[in-house]
């Protein structure tokens, strides 16, 4: 991010939450190219001015957009992982930036956290009004109580007409929900397109559109307040 100084600083945080094949590229590589899927599938011309939630926000995205100096009205990332958010709370110094810690329970993720029953638990510490919510590669790793626990948060964190933006793994031939390895719970939960429909619609959302998993995201969900 270019410093008031005019000096440029960058940031190298020490996580790596994302697949080989997609950790192959650059992380401001991936990070960009998924960000600007995002604004063009959520309608936006830009994300100059835009508020956005990441729910399980890893570091890819701020890294980018602290990196690459991407104009964007706020970033506020939420994630189980302490350490990555403290990192980047100590590093990513920018005013358009938030980061909290959230220890919801999380069978590969977070095994020993919470378990979230109160869908007002996020908007009640302060997350309110975005334009809209996101989540990479974070309802891939999650079981279907959980997948609407999550929807139901993030619904009550965005404005009148707000939006919501997360991949899955989908597949026609799965009978509403499966876990890819039994033996570790939620590594790939693959879920029936229709089904992973009502769980997101059960918490408010109305999904606008669907688009087919490309190399470089899983199928992506467009739901709209
Ligand atoms: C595969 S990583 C993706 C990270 C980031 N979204 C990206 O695309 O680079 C999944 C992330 O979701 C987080 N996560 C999983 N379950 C969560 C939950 N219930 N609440 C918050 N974060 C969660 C993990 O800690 C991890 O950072």
């Amino acid at each position: 991010m270019r410093h008031p100084s005019g000096q440029f600083r960058y940031i190298d945080p020490p996580f790596q939450f994302n697949s080989p094949e997609i950790a192959a590229y650059p992380v401001e590589v991936t990070g960009f190219h998924l960000l600007s899927s995002l604004r063009q599938r959520l309608g936006w011309n830009s994300l100059a001015g835009k508020r956005l939630l990441d729910f399980g926000c890893g570091v890819r995205f701020a890294r980018t957009i602290h990196n690459l100096d991407i104009d964007i009205g706020s970033y506020t990332g939420i994630d189980v992982n302490a350490q990555a958010i403290a990192w980047l709370a100590n590093n990513a110094d920018d005013p358009r930036f938030r980061f909290e810690h959230f220890d919801m329970r999380n069978e590969m993720y977070n095994a020993g956290g919470e378990t979230v029953e109160d869908r007002n638990v996020l908007q009640r510490r302060g997350f309110s009004e975005f334009d809209a919510a996101c989540m990479f590669s974070v309802i891939t790793h999650q079981a279907p109580a959980d997948a609407q626990t999550i929807f139901a948060l993030l619904y009550e964190t965005v404005r009148a007409r707000g939006q919501l933006y997360f991949t899955a793994f989908t597949d026609d031939g799965v009978d509403q929900y499966r876990e890819g390895d039994p033996a570790l719970p939620c590594i790939l939960s693959t879920y029936h397109p229709e089904y992973l429909r009502q769980l997101v619609s059960s918490a408010g959302w109305n999904v606008e559109e669907i688009y087919p998993k490309t190399n470089m995201q899983q199928t992506a969900f467009v739901c709209r307040k």
